[in-house]
């Protein structure tokens, strides 16, 4: 069967980010929180993949698999190592890869903060910082001055809904005193001479204020983009965890979590959705674990591809714009298991597809297996495999069938 259900154009792709690739990216707060005494990441990013250095590499496997997007992120503790000060070989780096996709003819989906940010940035206070707003948009302005001519389209803020999420999950708490309590942050209050309140990096700062800095953030950044270039498609990716269970409990926690964000991207080009996996609220509105005997991936998630379809008919609800799935997979060793993931999971994109709904693009996460934050090295979430001794990449089977997938545009799914 050659029917396919996927338009002309449709995106294939795999996505990174740069700090859990490219290495050594000593100019930025993760690198720092990697470093400090009691700190709570299993291990520090270091190295990486070294993809800063073999980069051309990557694309190349890219471009073997026959996948004709990328999506991955310029990391502005290198544009911008001091406040004000461009680097401007890091720029011609970043240029570099992108000329290099255009050559290929692969389509480039840039991400500007995929969770780190300057050092700098974060001696201010971070993402509780008035001024970030700016700061961030002045970064994306720059970056589409210099880089305009290569991208497709631009990802503002990864996962701006994660701290959120991770509040709700009771992760994390939204009052920065919390922070005095622990270890990790004591030491790097410390370390910088600061409260252990004013230590604020991306992903841990849930307070309502951060939540509208980061809002503030994406749209002035939008603006800033536009401005210059109204060819390139603008969007923020969100963390799109499929919610089930009690109805009271899924509709509260989609309220707080999922739809206002989804409503702010109604202003975008697209909407980026990552999901990996579901969560099961009880009538206390709390997750329970997931059913008896269910399969569970490396970082506990259950597997439940099928998850993937509810995310992307949610997100198409509240925004009423395109959906982009920026990021799907799973942490596993075993990689018939990503394979069944993969399968079921575009299955459930073609439905989507099938029923009307507009999903522009799929983007497995992730590219290669690599620095999966406060769990270090030991998560594989790659389609490559990446040896930790030599860094030596190598296909994995699911690598060979986004590859399918991509040539054959879904045909017969
Ligand atoms: C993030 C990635 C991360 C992935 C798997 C997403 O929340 O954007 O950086 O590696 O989930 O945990």
């Amino acid at each position: 069967m050659n029917s396919t259900a996927f338009p002309t154009g449709f995106m294939w792709g795999a996505a990174t980010a740069a700090h859990q690739i490219e290495g050594n990216n000593a100019n930025s707060d993760y690198w720092f929180l990697e470093q400090v005494e009691n700190t709570a990441f299993k291990e520090p990013s270091g190295i990486a993949c070294d993809s800063y250095n073999r980069w051309s590499e990557d694309l190349a496997i890219v471009e073997e698999l026959g996948l004709n997007s990328y999506r991955f992120s310029v990391e502005w503790a290198r544009l911008e190592p001091v406040e004000g000060t461009w680097d401007s070989e890091a720029f011609d780096h970043y240029r570099e890869i992108l000329k290099t996709l255009k050559l290929k003819g692969i389509k480039a989906m840039v991400t500007l903060s995929h969770f780190t940010s300057p050092i700098w940035l974060f001696k201010k206070g971070g993402w509780e910082f008035e001024g970030t707003p700016e700061l961030f948009a002045r970064y994306a302005e720059k970056v589409v001055q210099e880089f305009g001519d290569f991208m497709d389209s631009i990802c503002t803020l990864n996962e701006p809904n994660l701290p959120i999420l991770l509040e709700y999950l009771g992760i994390f708490s939204p009052d920065p005193k919390a922070r005095e309590a622990m270890p990790m942050w004591v030491s790097a209050g410390k370390a910088l001479g600061v409260s252990p309140q004013n230590i604020t990096p991306y992903h841990i700062t849930c307070s309502p204020k951060s939540d509208e800095i980061r809002i503030a953030a994406h749209k002035l950044a939008r603006q800033a983009i536009k401005r210059i270039r109204t060819d390139i498609a603008v969007g923020w990716t969100l963390a799109n965890v499929d919610a089930q269970g009690d109805e009271a409990s899924v509709l509260s926690f989609k309220e707080k979590v999922n739809i206002p964000y989804l409503r702010i991207a109604s202003e975008d080009d697209f909407v980026g959705v990552q999901t990996y996996t579901r969560l099961i609220l009880g009538a206390d509105g709390r997750p329970s674990l997931p059913p008896e005997g269910a399969e569970r991936s490396q970082t506990g998630d259950e597997y439940y591809p099928v998850a993937i379809g509810h995310t992307i008919r949610e997100a198409w609800q509240y925004s009423g714009v395109p959906v982009v799935v920026t990021e799907n997979g799973i942490a596993t060793e075993n990689d018939e298991l990503r394979v069944r993931f993969y399968t079921e999971a575009v299955k459930a994109v073609a439905d989507c597809l099938r029923d009307g709904v507009d999903v522009q693009g799929y983007f497995a996460w992730s590219l290669m297996d690599n620095y999966e934050w406060i769990f270090g090295y030991e998560p594989k979430f790659g389609i490559v495999h990446v040896d930790r001794k030599t860094l030596n990449r190598t296909i994995k089977p699911s690598g060979y069938l986004i590859g399918e997938f991509a040539e054959t545009n879904g045909a017969g799914i």
